[in-house]
């Protein structure tokens, strides 16, 4: 493992890039050496491609403000000499996105992407690192199709899943029969703050687009098991999904019911989620939180306003457990959406990926 690496954010200038550019702006291994988005920003230094969508609540940091935008497509191969991998989260058509990942991975670029068109791909790992850091596996099968030696793909998982799949995990040993699930959704979701989304103000949408499919069948991919070089899915629990936008500007909040073949005492869940840990809290690694689930026994917590920000926004947080009528148990579950659900996510999986040698 190397001390320092040099990383391209493409899609810079979007939501999640300006997450990157700020999260990265001191972290101990990646400096980011190159800022990439569209022909449209390409050639303009950051702070003016920003001007005006600039949505952070800190300042552009210093580093970016004068770096020059390049194009993702026209200087791919110029920022392919100048970076030991990249972040990719990028508003394109999928073919498009699917083009432009492996064309970086081609040319020897390691590529984490928060991207939707690889998802599915199934030597193209899809991880959220306490959960199924074992995919990586297929890392090398994946070179093999592409013909590379450095190069590969890794995703991170749709955004929704992070407010419940890492809380219904740690269940999984008591055998998930079936749950549902309801998202309310922040407006940063849809790279949307409130002067870009006026229609939002006092309202609830109660459709975002292909979100209840990934919600309902990224879990499933994300709990298959490695076989031959592919990722299988699991076959179960079924999951149903209802996805609602929500005037909030960041966290994705989660009411969740599930049922069990063995069904658990609220203390056993409690336990699970308390003693719940992955490689991310044994490495060390430095995007991780501590505890990776944070319950509230306050009735009305977690709450997107004040929570979401829980260890730096990468923890998940868990609230309001207890039995129901229907399913065995119900409870709420909540997410930093573009934190631990979108570039904190992607930078914490580029950990786990540098501390396991892939980007060596
Ligand atoms: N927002 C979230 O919470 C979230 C969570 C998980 C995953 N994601 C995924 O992350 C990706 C980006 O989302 P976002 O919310 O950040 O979108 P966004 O705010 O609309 O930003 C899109 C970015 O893509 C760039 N772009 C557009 N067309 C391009 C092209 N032809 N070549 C190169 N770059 C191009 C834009 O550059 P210009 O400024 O030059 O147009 C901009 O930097 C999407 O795939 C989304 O599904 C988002």
């Amino acid at each position: 493992m190397k001390k320092t690496y040099s990383v391209g954010i493409i899609g810079a200038t979007g939501m999640v890039g300006q997450r990157f550019v700020t999260l990265l702006e001191k972290h101990p291994l990646f400096t980011p050496v190159v800022l990439a988005a569209s022909a449209r920003s390409a050639g303009k230094l950051y702070r003016e491609a920003v001007d005006g969508k600039w949505a952070m609540n800190s300042p552009i940091p210093a580093y970016a403000r004068e770096m020059k935008v390049l194009d993702a497509e026209a200087d791919a191969k110029a920022i392919a000499q100048q970076v030991d991998f990249i972040f990719c989260a990028v508003n394109m058509k999928k073919d498009a996105i699917r083009a432009l990942e492996e064309k970086y991975a081609r040319l020897e670029v390691p590529v984490v992407s928060n991207n939707s068109a690889h998802r599915a791909t199934d030597d193209v790992p899809m991880v959220i690192p306490e959960i199924n850091a074992d995919h990586l596996a297929v890392i090398g099968a994946q070179r093999a199709r592409l013909g590379t030696k450095r190069g590969f793909i890794a995703v991170k998982s749709n955004c929704s899943l992070q407010s419940y799949v890492p809380l219904l995990h740690p269940l999984r040993a008591f055998g998930i029969r079936c749950a549902a699930v309801t998202t309310y959704q922040a407006i940063s979701g849809a790279g949307k703050t409130f002067e870009t989304m006026p229609e939002i103000v006092d309202n609830v949408i109660p459709y975002i687009g292909g979100e209840e499919q990934k919600s309902e069948e990224e879990p499933l991919k994300i709990w298959g098991h490695v076989e031959n070089g592919c990722i299988v899915n699991a076959s179960g629990p079924v999951i149903t999904a209802q996805c609602l936008r929500v005037p909030v500007s960041d966290g994705h909040t989660a009411a969740v019911f599930v049922s069990f073949e063995k069904k658990p005492a609220k203390e056993d869940i409690l336990t699970a989620w308390a003693n719940y840990a992955g490689e991310p809290q044994t490495l060390h690694l430095p995007s991780a939180p501590e505890q990776f689930i944070h319950y509230f026994d306050e009735d009305d917590r977690p709450q997107a306003k004040l929570d979401r920000m829980t260890e730096h926004g990468m923890a998940v947080c868990a609230g309001r457990l207890r039995e129901d009528t229907l399913f065995d148990y119900k409870f709420i579950g909540l997410s930093h959406n573009t934190l631990r659900g979108a570039a904190g996510g992607a930078v914490l999986l580029a950990e786990l990926l540098a501390a396991k040698g892939f980007f060596d």
